[in-house]
C-alpha cells in the first residue's frame, strides 16, 4: 500500500515535537490508520538551524510551496497570518488536507480557508488551535453538532492564567509575576498578545464560529487584557469569595451572538475558579447536554503536538477510507448582540 504522505511546515517548539511523535510512533500510527504514514518533508527557514535526532536532515527543505504539492496532509505550524495563509491555501489548492494549530490565521481568515477546503473536497482540522492538548474543538464540531450550544466560558490562555493565579495565591504584583513567567519560559519574549488578551480573542472567534455555525472573526471580538489588574483588585475579589480570571466568553441569545475577552469575576465555587497555573479549561452550556467542562494543558510542545498528531491520524483515516470529514458549515448569519456590561 502506498503511504499517506505528510508534510510539516515549521520546525519550532510544536513542529519538532510533532515530528518526533510522527517518526517515533510511525508503526503504531500506521496500524491505527490501516495504511502506512510517512513524513515526506519538513519546511523551515534555515536547515542548518534545525538539529533534532528524530528529523532526518534529508527531509529539511526551504521549498515550502514545492513540499505542499507532494503531500496528502500538510501540517502548518509556521504561525502568523501572512506566509501561513499563502501555504495553507496552496496546500488546499494542491488537493492536500490541512492540519494547523494557528489560531491567529483561523480567527482572521477562517471563513475563506474553510470555504476553499470545502470547494476542493479536502479537510481542515485544528484541534490544537484552542486549548492545546484538550480535546475540545472536535467534540464541539462533531459530538455536540446535534445539540444547540448557548454559551462557552474559556480560560484559553495559559500565560495569563499563570500570572493571575500567582498574584492570587502568593499576593504578588503583575510585573513581578510577568518577569517570573518570562524567566520560566511560560510567557513569550514579547508577551503582548497574551497579556492584552489578543491570543484569547483569536480563540474566542474560533469557538464562536464552530459553536454557533456562524462567521465570527477577530474583528468581532471585544478585548480587554489583564495589564490593569492589581494585587488590590485580587484581594478585593477574594474578600467577596471571588477570583479574577481572563475569560473568553461567547454567547448566543435571541438577539444574536457576542464574543468577548475580559478579566471576569467568578465565584470561587465556579468550576473554572479551580483551574490553576498555566492550565486551560472551557465550560460549555448546551440546551440538551446541559453543562460540560473540558480541562488540560493549553500550551507547550508535547501537549500541542498531541492534538496535532490526533488530527493527522483522523484525517489519514478519512483518506484511507476514501471519504472526507465534516465541513464547517457557517449557515447562520447571526447579528452581533451588544455584550452585557460585567
Ligand atoms: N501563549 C499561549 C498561552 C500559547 O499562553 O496559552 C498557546 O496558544
Amino acid at each position: 500500500t502506498t503511504p499517506i504522505r505528510v508534510a510539516l511546515l515549521g520546525a519550532g517548539t510544536v513542529g519538532s515535537a510533532t515530528a518526533r511523535l510522527l517518526v517515533e510512533q510511525k508503526e503504531e500510527l500506521g496500524k491505527r490508520i490501516g495504511r502506512p504514514i510517512e513524513l515526506v518533508g519538513v519546511a523551515c527557514l534555515d536547515p542548518d538551524e534545525v538539529n533534532y535526532p528524530w528529523i532526518d536532515k534529508s527531509l529539511l527543505t526551504t521549498d515550502t510551496a514545492g513540499l505542499c504539492t507532494r503531500a496528502d496532509i500538510v501540517i502548518e505550524l509556521i504561525g502568523g497570518t501572512t506566509v501561513a495563509r499563502t501555504f495553507v491555501l496552496k496546500a488546499i489548492e494542491s488537493g492536500a488536507s490541512v492540519v494547523t494549530a494557528n489560531k491567529a490565521l483561523l480567527a482572521k481568515y477562517g471563513p475563506e480557508i474553510y470555504q476553499a477546503a470545502a470547494d476542493k473536497g479536502v479537510d481542515i482540522y485544528f484541534e490544537a488551535a484552542v486549548g492545546g492538548a484538550i480535546p475540545f474543538l472536535r467534540p464541539l464540531r462533531e459530538s455536540l453538532v446535534g445539540d444547540k450550544v448557548t454559551s462557552m466560558l474559556g480560560i484559553v490562555n495559559g500565560t495569563t492564567n499563570y500570572i493571575l493565579d500567582e498574584m492570587t495565591t502568593k499576593g504578588l504584583q503583575f510585573d513581578d509575576v510577568l518577569r517570573d513567567a518570562q524567566a520560566k519560559g511560560y510567557a513569550e519574549a514579547d508577551p503582548t498578545g497574551d497579556i492584552e488578551g489578543y491570543d484569547a480573542a483569536n480563540k474566542a472567534a474560533i469557538m464562536a464560529t464552530l459553536g454557533f455555525h456562524t462567521n465570527v472573526t477577530i474583528d468581532d471580538v471585544s478585548v480587554e487584557g489583564i495589564t490593569k489588574i492589581t494585587a488590590d483588585d485580587i484581594a478585593a475579589a477574594a474578600a467577596e469569595h471571588k477570583v479574577i480570571k481572563l475569560l473568553a466568553v461567547v454567547e448566543r441569545s435571541e438577539a444574536g451572538v457576542s464574543a468577548r475577552v475580559y478579566p471576569a469575576l467568578l465565584p470561587d465555587t465556579h468550576p473554572l475558579a479551580s483551574v490553576h497555573g498555566s492550565f486551560n479549561a472551557v465550560f460549555v452550556k448546551a440546551e440538551a447536554a446541559d453543562d460540560l467542562m473540558f480541562y488540560g494543558r493549553g500550551a507547550g510542545g508535547d501537549p500541542t503536538a498531541s492534538a496535532v498528531v490526533g488530527d493527522v491520524v483522523t484525517e489519514a483515516r478519512h483518506i484511507a477510507a476514501g471519504c472526507t470529514g465534516p465541513e464547517i458549515p457557517l449557515y447562520n448569519n447571526l447579528p452581533f448582540a451588544p455584550a452585557d456590561a460585567s
